[in-house]
């Protein structure tokens, strides 16, 4: 078992290893937890693992409340729904949230532990590698409008987090390797001995993951509110959101990640602006994953559908940009510029 620290303004830990969700109930108690517990979850994952988690939590008074699967439900009606049922079973400011599923039910779950009786507390229970990794750490919560992902939300952070890799064994291949483009991103920005990881045949999952988690336990702990640093946990992210917008979003995040960040590389190498070499080695570990490759993907016709981003500022734009592998840095530049590169 790992446990990472992280190092937000209330401080949490990260338990990773395998079996690790049955001690969630006295990890419950050890954060002083006693009273009421709403399970949120999806269908997909409730059917694999609602009863299971239920009757772990058995001694506790559980309320369970499953949401529809899919990016469609990551809705603002989704969280409403969620809340209407924690009023009705009269859950308290004192009680706890459980996120189980994937990087959705982590968004959806977390914002309605944020808004309901204006904060409660709640737990992570990442299903997905892509959750493990990145969005069940670092209190980023929220939903989808009409408009773009992720448009309403609020920093809350979790109580605590764990991670247990037996819930990978059910996990679809294609998850599995949008999860990948999310670890290929940690190494490219902090890490290149995890990319030589990466690269050579095996590697234990739960380091990989718990490496993963430590970068970006890092991040937030020097940049919470994602004013500056924690942007570079972006890279691939503006490219990859224009993509997934591009592709009507048949082409789903991680994935996306993994071709926006061979693109920008290839453009940033083509401009001088970062050095030769880091796009083929990002294609090669992407390659290897079986990841999507996107050939038909240029920074030239994203640059539009990426001006709609959250993050900008403006006409200015933040790009992330590797100085080699295993370091970054945030290029400040604007859209006109980027339209005329
Ligand atoms: N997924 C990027 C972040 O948490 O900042």
């Amino acid at each position: 078992m790992k446990k990472i620290r992280v190092n937000a303004g209330r401080p949490y830990d990260v338990v990773i290893g395998k079996g690790e969700i049955n001690n969630l109930p006295s990890a419950i108690n050890k954060l002083g937890k006693s009273g009421k517990i709403a399970v949120v979850t999806d269908r997909n994952v409730g059917g694999l693992y609602g009863e299971k988690i239920t009757a772990l939590l058995g001694g506790k008074d559980v309320c369970y409340v499953e949401i529809e699967s899919g990016e469609e439900h990551k809705s603002m009606n989704t969280v409403a729904d969620i809340l209407e049922k924690l009023a009705e079973n009269k859950l308290t400011r004192s009680d706890l949230i459980v996120a189980l599923g994937g990087g959705i039910v982590g968004d959806v779950a977390g914002f309605a532990a944020a808004c309901y009786l204006r904060g409660v507390d709640f737990v992570q229970v990442p299903t997905t590698l892509l959750a493990m990794v990145d969005s069940s750490v670092g209190g980023k919560t929220g939903v989808n409008l009409s408009a773009g992902k992720n448009l309403a939300g609020a920093f809350h952070q979790p109580r605590l987090v764990v991670c247990d890799e037996d819930f990978l064994a059910t996990l679809p291949q294609e998850e599995f390797k949008n999860g990948m483009g999310e670890v290929i991103k940690y190494g490219c920005i902090a890490d290149k001995n995890l990319l030589e990881k990466l690269s050579s045949p095996g590697g234990g999952l739960e380091e990989i993951i718990a490496r993963c988690v430590e970068i970006k336990a890092d991040f937030v702990a020097k940049d919470e509110f994602d004013n500056g640093e924690r942007q570079k946990l972006n890279f691939g992210h503006t490219l990859g959101h224009a993509i997934e917008k591009a592709s009507g979003f048949a082409v789903p995040h991680g994935q996306a990640v993994g071709i926006g960040m061979r693109v920008i590389c290839r453009w940033a190498e083509e401009r001088g602006l970062t050095p030769k070499g880091c796009a083929d080695a990002i294609e090669a570990l992407t390659d290897k994953f079986g990841m999507l490759k996107g050939e038909n993907y240029r920074a030239e016709d994203l640059w539009n559908i990426a001006a709609n981003d959250k993050k900008l500022k403006g006409k200015n734009i933040s790009l992330v940009l590797l100085k080699e592998l295993g370091s970054s840095y945030l290029y400040k530049t604007t859209i006109d510029a980027l339209e005329n590169s």
